[in-house]
C-alpha cells in the first residue's frame, strides 16, 4: 500500500501544504540566524554588567558586612557566587552558535582568563568565573536570564501553521476540484451511453472553456443519436415495409411452373430482411432500453433457447447458478440469438448453451462442434462486417459477433471466442457481477 494518495484533490493539498511547511522552516531558520548574534550580545552585556557590579562590591564592600551582601544578591537576583579554584576543571561550553559568541563577548571583556560553564558541582546555570587579584570566583546566573528556551511554544505554532497551510491548500484545491468532479461524472455517464445534464458553466476561464466543449460535445452526441434513430425508423418503414409487400404478391403469385424461382426469391427476400435487422441491431442505441437489476440469466436463456427447440432446432440448454444480474433483457436475449445464429449457421450438430457463475463472474457459452475460429482471428471477428474467408460462410453481413461484443462491453464484460476442446467454437460471454 502507498500513502501517496490517488486522488488530484489530496495530492494537491499534500502539495501545497508540504510547500507552505518547507518555506516556513526556512523562513524560520532565516530567522534565527540572523537573530542569534544581536540576542547573545545582549545578553553578553547584561552578564558583564552583573559580574562586573558583584565585583565591584565584593572588592569595595566592608569586609564584615560581604556575607550579608552575598546573601541579598543571592536573594533578590538569583545571583550566587561562590570562591573557586583557577586549577579547577569544569565542563566546556556546549557548541552552539549562541553560547560561542557570547563566550567570546565576555572574554574580550572581562579579560581572557574569564570561563563559562552551564554546570559546576553539580549545579546547573550559568556560570562565569571572575579574578580578584589572583583569587578566583564564580557567579552562577539562573539560565532562564540570558537563554529564550521555548521549544513547546514553537511546536504549537509550527502545527498551528501546518494546519492552516492543509485548510487552506484543501479550499484552493476543492474550488479547482468542483467543477472538475461535475464534468468527470457527466462525461463517464456519456461514456457509459447515456445523456448527462448540462455541466455548469462558471468559475474561472480555463474550467469554463473546458465545460462549455463538453457541453457542446454531449449536445452533438445526442444530435447525432436523434437523427440516427431518425434514419433506423425511415429503414425500418421504408425498406421493410415493400419487402412485405413483395412477399405478400409472391405468396400470392399462382404460376406453379415457376415454383423453384418463387423459392428463390423468398429466400432473397428473407436474407434481405434478415440483414436489414442486423443493421438495425447493430445501429440501435442499446441504451435506451431500461435496466433490469435483478435479471435471471437461466430463465432469460431459456426464452431464448424455447424459441429455436419449438422451432425444431437442435440447442441444448445447460442452467448453471448465475447470480441475478442487472441487465437490458432484450439487448442480452439479442446477444444470444446471435451466438446460437452462428452455431447454428456456421457449424451442424447439437448446439449446447450453458450458464454458470465463476467467482465475481456470470458466465454464459454457446458451444458447437463446427470448423471454430482460430485465436488469430478471434478478436478480428468482433470488429463490424469481417467474416471468415468467404468459402466457408455463405452469407451474412458480418454483424452478428459485433453486436454480441457491444453488447457485453455495454454490460461491463467481454467476449472470448474460444477454440472448444475436441474441435468447435466456444463462444463465451463474462459478465461481472454487480
Ligand atoms: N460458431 C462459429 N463457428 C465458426 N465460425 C464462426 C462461428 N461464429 C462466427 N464465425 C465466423 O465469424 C464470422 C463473423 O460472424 P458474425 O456473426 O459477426 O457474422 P455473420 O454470422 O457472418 O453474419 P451475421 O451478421 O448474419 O451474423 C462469420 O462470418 C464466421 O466466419
Ligand atoms: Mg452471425
Amino acid at each position: 500500500m502507498t500513502l501517496w494518495p490517488r486522488t488530484l484533490l489530496w495530492r494537491s493539498v499534500l502539495l501545497i501544504a508540504g510547500l507552505l511547511v518547507v518555506a516556513h522552516l526556512a523562513w524560520l531558520q532565516i530567522f534565527r540566524a540572523s537573530e542569534i548574534e544581536p540576542r547573545a550580545l545582549q545578553a553578553a552585556q547584561q552578564v558583564i554588567s552583573v559580574v562586573n557590579l558583584t565585583r565591584a562590591a565584593l572588592v569595595t564592600a566592608d569586609p564584615g558586612r560581604r556575607y550579608a551582601l552575598l546573601d541579598e544578591l543571592a536573594q533578590r537576583e538569583g545571583i550566587q557566587i561562590y570562591a573557586g579554584d583557577p586549577d579547577e576543571a569544569v565542563p566546556a561550553l556546549p557548541n552552539r552558535p549562541f553560547l560561542r559568541i557570547m563566550a567570546a563577548q565576555l572574554r574580550e571583556r572581562l579579560g581572557e582568563q574569564t570561563r563559562m560553564t552551564l554546570e559546576r558541582e553539580g549545579i546547573a546555570g550559568l556560570w562565569v568565573s571572575f579574578r580578584i587579584d589572583t583569587d578566583e570566583y564564580w557567579v552562577s546566573l539562573p539560565r532562564g536570564r540570558i537563554e529564550r528556551n521555548e521549544p513547546l511554544r514553537w511546536i504549537g505554532w509550527g502545527a498551528l501553521v501546518l494546519a492552516l497551510a492543509v485548510i487552506g491548500a484543501f479550499m484552493v484545491v476543492a474550488r479547482i476540484n468542483r467543477p472538475l468532479r461535475e464534468l468527470t461524472r457527466a462525461a463517464e455517464l456519456l461514456g457509459r451511453g447515456g445523456t448527462p445534464t448540462r455541466v455548469t458553466e462558471a468559475g474561472p476561464v480555463e474550467i469554463r472553456t473546458l465545460a462549455r466543449a463538453f457541453n457542446q460535445m454531449a449536445a452533438d452526441i445526442q444530435r447525432q443519436d436523434e437523427e440516427r434513430a431518425l434514419l433506423l425508423a425511415g429503414v425500418s418503414h421504408d425498406l421493410r415495409t415493400p419487402l412485405s409487400r413483395i412477399r405478400l404478391a409472391l405468396e400470392m403469385l399462382d404460376d406453379r411452373g415457376a415454383a423453384d424461382l418463387k423459392a428463390g426469391v423468398a429466400q432473397d427476400i428473407g436474407d434481405i430482411d434478415t440483414a436489414i435487422g442486423q443493421f438495425l441491431d447493430f445501429a440501435r442505441p442499446i441504451d435506451a432500453e431500461q435496466v433490469m437489476n435483478q435479471a435471471d440469466l437461466n430463465t432469460l436463456a431459456e426464452a431464448v433457447v424455447g424459441r429455436y427447440t419449438r422451432h425444431g432446432r437442435n440447442v441444448v440448454l445447460r442452467t448453471g447458478t448465475p447470480a441475478p444480474q442487472a441487465l437490458r433483457a432484450q439487448a442480452f436475449q439479442r446477444l444470444l440469438a446471435n451466438l446460437i445464429d452462428n452455431a447454428l449457421h456456421h457449424a451442424s450438430g447439437t448446439v449446447e448453451v450453458a450458464t454458470a457463475r465463476e467467482g465475481p463472474l456470470n458466465v454464459i457459452e454457446v458451444l458447437d462442434r463446427g470448423p471454430g475460429i482460430p485465436p488469430e482471428d478471434a478478436a478480428r471477428m468482433l470488429q463490424p462486417f469481417t467474416r471468415m474467408n468467404s468459402a466457408r460462410s455463405t452469407s451474412g453481413t458480418g454483424l452478428g459477433l459485433a453486436i454480441v461484443d457491444r453488447i457485453t462491453r455495454l454490460h461491463g464484460g467481454q467476449v472470448l471466442l474460444l477454440p472448444r476442446e475436441g474441435g468447435g467454437l466456444r463462444a463465451r460471454v463474462e459478465l461481472p457481477v454487480a
